[in-house]
């Protein structure tokens, strides 16, 4: 299965307050409009449940990628028998036989030097159960998953507010011929707040997206466009996710990415202006 450019981020999925008629007609509407690639995790409450009842009868036509590594009954998180056990209780809820890609999801650079949660990832793929591995996260941690040689796909934020990685890690991902999936490639669209919001997952893209004042560069671009077509073409990035409810919105994204690359001024203008603006930790959000 090829992996679309966009990707539906299943985080708001999992939410009980998406009745289930939106969930279905969200996910299936991808699908007709050509999305096959679904990223989803165990802890996105009903996520992994939902998805793998609306794409029954589907399941050739789309790419499933799972986070696991904690939340399995009786297990320790973080060991061989809870990555295991954990992409076991994927394929059940998923209704599927195999996964286009498992994830560990944002575990430790310590837990990633020990081994055994990799080796479980490695077994699954032996057994035919996986047809990628790889880690989802920031920061130190996925600097070592890039030099962990097994990795086939890596997953981290990358968006107009989080651009370490474009020379951090991308460049050599894309050496190693390593898959990157962008996650909160909108950055969370913190131009719809007027203030900063609080109790949600946007603030600190808030503040970062209100000190670069980059809607100065876009002119009447709109900015999930600008976004959108900023993160998807960044060299080595392979598909981008839109977490949303709403397939209009998710519609909009596949439109925007169909007009091609921002400029090559306004990339490196928005580069600069990033650059410029952090103090020093503008690091990797999970
Ligand atoms: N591995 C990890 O630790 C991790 C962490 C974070 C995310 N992820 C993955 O990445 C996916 C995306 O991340 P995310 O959802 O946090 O960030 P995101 O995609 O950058 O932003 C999602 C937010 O943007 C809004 N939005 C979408 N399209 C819009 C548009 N055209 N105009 C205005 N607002 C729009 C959505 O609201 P509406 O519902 O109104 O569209 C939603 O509130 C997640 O679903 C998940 O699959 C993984």
């Amino acid at each position: 299965m090829q992996w679309s450019k966009i990707g539906l981020g299943a985080g708001q999925l999992g939410s009980d307050s998406l009745p289930d008629e939106q969930a279905a007609q969200l996910v299936l509407g991808a699908i007709d409009a050509g999305i096959t690639l679904f990223d989803t995790a165990r802890g996105y409450g009903r996520s992994e449940a939902r998805l793998g009842q609306i794409v029954k009868g589907r399941r050739a036509q789309i790419a499933l990628v799972t986070k696991v590594g904690y939340g399995v009954a009786g297990v320790a998180d973080w060991t061989y028998d809870a990555v295991a056990q954990g992409v076991d209780e994927a394929l059940r809820t998923l209704g599927t036989d195999y996964l286009d890609a498992a994830l560990l999801h944002s575990c430790s650079e310590e837990i990633l030097a020990r081994h055994d949660c990799t080796q479980a990832l490695l077994d699954a793929k032996a057994a035919g159960k996986l047809r990628c591995i790889g880690y989802s996260g920031e920061n130190a941690a996925l600097k070592r998953a890039l030099h962990t040689a097994c990795f086939d796909v890596l997953e981290c934020s990358v968006s107009l507010c989080d651009q370490r990685v474009l020379h951090e890690v991308l460049p050599q991902a894309r050496e190693r011929g390593v898959h990157v999936i962008a996650k909160r490639a909108l950055a969370n669209a913190p131009w719809r707040f007027a203030r900063c919001p609080t109790g949600d997952y946007v603030e600190e893209y808030w503040w970062r997206w209100t000190t670069m004042k980059l809607q100065d560069l876009f002119g009447d671009l709109p900015p999930a466009v600008a976004a959108l077509r900023f993160a998807a073409f960044a060299p080595g990035v392979s598909s981008v996710l839109v977490g949303t409810t709403r397939l209009d919105h998710l519609l909009l994204a596949r439109d925007a990415l169909s007009q091609g690359p921002l400029p090559s001024w306004q990339v490196e203008a928005v580069r600069a202006r990033f650059v410029a603006c952090d103090p020093g930790w503008w690091v990797g959000q999970i």
